[in-house]
């Protein structure tokens, strides 16, 4: 029977006992994580949120009953010890925890509330993702999702503390608003006040932060869920945490960058005690996509792309010549010591592994040390190989894989990808090691096939560079953008840019991505509308928070940093959601389902 705390208090922590407390008396609180029972000696280890300590009843001290009481204990029972705190000796001190100098010898136990057999056993680590999720809350017993959100809870305090120190004031903007331009699907809310219409829950504060700055709160920022209804992976969540930030009076990019660096510099030496570079490397979009084949590249290893169009450009190999004369390119990468680790079986799934990424084929040429091995070799000559070899500065035992496509972003993105996959693969990575990395120059715009017309690659708000106000109508394309994208250890860890605050560029920019009047007007008039009353220049940026956890804590796995986290498909293991509703809500509202079952 469980018995009430009644008034009882707590005085130390589990975790937190030590040989300082030895021979006090003190009470402890927790779930029973292990128990041993030896006769008539019972050991149990106590467990809460700051560690785990043992507990010793023991009849050459505590009587009969309470060691009784004690033999009824099972598993992850709630209870309550009292008793005094005793030094271990020898063989009993367990020197792989952080209280096996000292164990409590049990005076008093209260069976505070009892347990049924728990689905999995909190220790063990084999339990499947579906399981623990469905039993979130005995999850989130375990050490290391407890240590993941307490550094989560220490992002949020440094965030407050840096952001309120540089003037920033903390602000609440709307769940319940209107769609905003930040291109993912809308989860969207019914109204049952005006029947027919919809709230949608933000993508982003991105026109709130805005209108902020031009009602002069100056600098904003806001802890913020966002909702995103897109494809999840291993980093995303269809409802996420941003560090959204807006600063007034600024016009260039360095100075919303520099005050971050100061954050993130901040974030990772009192975290992890790391010191990271006062200033990050920057590097411009085209560089990175040249180099890396990703607008975030990983640069903790090597492998970086190269260009070979100057050396094939007179090759008898088709596949290089034909992308060559319809205007394309021939890259590669060498995998250094590669060419005997890569089986012909191998290789066959790094050419399906490019695939993927729209490339028509992957071409390799390595110097084994049986002599070459080359998927091309019938159709060159040696001196051509030679060539290939030479411009890679290719040395014995090393592959090159290449990519010849017409298009050259096709060519470098499928490489990219290998880059990375090979680098796991063959374990390139540096771990411990953080490569942070500013992304610059983005194009403002990009073509859209699908919509035949150019389109904001950030949102329609960003600013365009001063020197290319001149191309926006000529050439879109070759336009740069004041945007900036912060990597870390090669995932997006943050993006924003400087805002358009002039009416004359801000009409440019509709007018080149196609907005009509009414469209401008139905998608965001109010938005707009504010800026004809004096807006001062502005800009500001947004950290993916869960992602910066992510590196804090060393996981790739979004759900790790998560109290409650969504399921791939969106949906909650735990709680059901997203589930059926009562007809009569569903009246309330004036919303009729089709026949779901049919639909996907
Ligand atoms: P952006 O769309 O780049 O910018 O988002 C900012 C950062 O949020 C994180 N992020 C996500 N994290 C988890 N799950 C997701 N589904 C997800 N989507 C994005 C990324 C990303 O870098 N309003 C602009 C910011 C600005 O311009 O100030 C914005 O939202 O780490």
């Amino acid at each position: 029977m469980a018995e009430l705390l009644n008034g009882q208090h707590r005085t130390v922590m589990c975790g937190e006992v030590t040989t300082k407390h030895e021979c006090k008396k003190i009470t402890l609180m927790g779930w029973v994580h292990r128990r041993r029972d030896l006769g008539g000696l019972i050991f149990l280890q106590l467990r809460d949120r700051s560690g785990i300590v043992q507990v010793v009843f023991d009849t050459d001290v505590c009587d009969q009953s309470l060691l009784e009481k004690a033999s009824t204990i099972k598993l992850e029972y709630v209870v309550s010890v009292t008793g005094k705190v005793r030094r271990r000796v020898g063989n009993n001190v367990n020197p792989n925890m952080k209280t096996g100098e000292i164990e409590l010898v049990a005076e008093q136990l209260k069976i505070l509330s009892e347990a049924d057999t728990t689905p999995f056993s909190i220790g063990e680590e084999n339990a499947s993702e579906a399981l623990r999720l469905k039993y979130r809350y005995l999850d989130l017993r375990r050490e290391k999702l407890q240590q993941n959100l307490i550094i989560r809870s220490k992002i949020y305090q440094i965030t407050r503390n840096y952001l309120s120190k540089n003037g920033f004031i903390e602000i609440e903007t709307p769940m319940l608003g209107k769609s905003t331009p930040e291109g993912a699907r809308d989860y969207l809310v019914p109204s049952r006040v005006h029947p027919g219409t919809f709230y949608a829950l933000p993508q982003s504060p991105q026109l709130y932060k805005q209108l902020l700055m031009i009602g002069g709160m100056d600098r904003y920022f806001q802890i913020v869920k966002c909702f995103r209804d897109e494809d999840l992976r291993a980093n995303r969540q269809p409802e996420f945490t941003q560090i959204d930030l807006e600063m007034s009076f600024v016009d260039q990019e360095e100075d919303v960058m520099q005050l971050m660096e100061g954050l993130l510099g901040k974030m990772f030496k009192e975290v992890r005690g790391v010191t990271l570079p006062k200033r990050f490397p920057r590097m411009p979009w085209q560089e990175c996509m040249d180099r890396f084949g990703s607008d975030k590249p990983d640069l903790r290893f090597g492998m970086e792309i190269q260009r070979l169009d100057e050396t094939v450009k007179d090759s008898s190999f088709v596949v290089f010549s034909n992308a060559l004369n319809n205007g394309g390119t021939v890259r590669a990468i060498v995998l250094r010591n590669g060419c005997d680790n890569l089986s012909r079986k191998d290789l066959d799934k790094l050419v399906e592994f490019v695939k993927t990424y729209k490339a028509k084929g992957l071409a390799w040429y390595g110097l084994g040390a049986e002599g070459i091995k080359c998927s091309f070799a019938k159709a060159v000559s040696e001196e051509e190989l030679n060539g290939i070899s030479t411009a890679l500065s290719m040395q014995k035992g090393d592959i090159a894989l290449m990519v010849a496509d017409d298009n050259w972003q096709t060519a470098v993105v499928s490489l990219g990808a290998l880059r990375c996959h090979l680098a796991g693969k063959f374990g390139l990575v540096k771990e411990g090691e953080f490569a942070c990395l500013w992304v610059v120059d983005f194009p403002l715009l990009e073509y859209s096939e699908e919509e035949g017309r150019y389109v904001a690659m950030h949102h329609p708000f960003t600013s365009p560079k001063n020197e290319d106000l001149e191309y926006m109508k000529t050439d879109p394309a070759r336009v740069r953008a004041k945007a900036y994208d912060v990597v870390i250890n090669g995932d997006e860890m943050g993006g924003g840019s400087m805002r358009i605050y002039n009416r004359e560029v801000q009409k440019l920019m509709f007018e080149t991505i196609g907005l009509t009047d009414e469209q401008i007007a139905d998608r965001f008039g109010f938005f707009v509308d504010a800026f004809k009353y004096g807006t001062p220049p502005h800009g500001g940026l947004a950290f993916g928070l869960d992602r910066l956890v992510m590196v804090l804590t060393d996981t790739n796995n979004i759900k790790d940093v998560i109290a409650f986290p969504k399921m791939q498909n969106a949906s909650c293991m735990m709680s059901d959601a997203p589930s059926t509703v009562d007809d009569k809500q569903l009246k309330e509202l004036y919303i009729k389902c089709e026949d779901v079952d049919h639909h996907d």
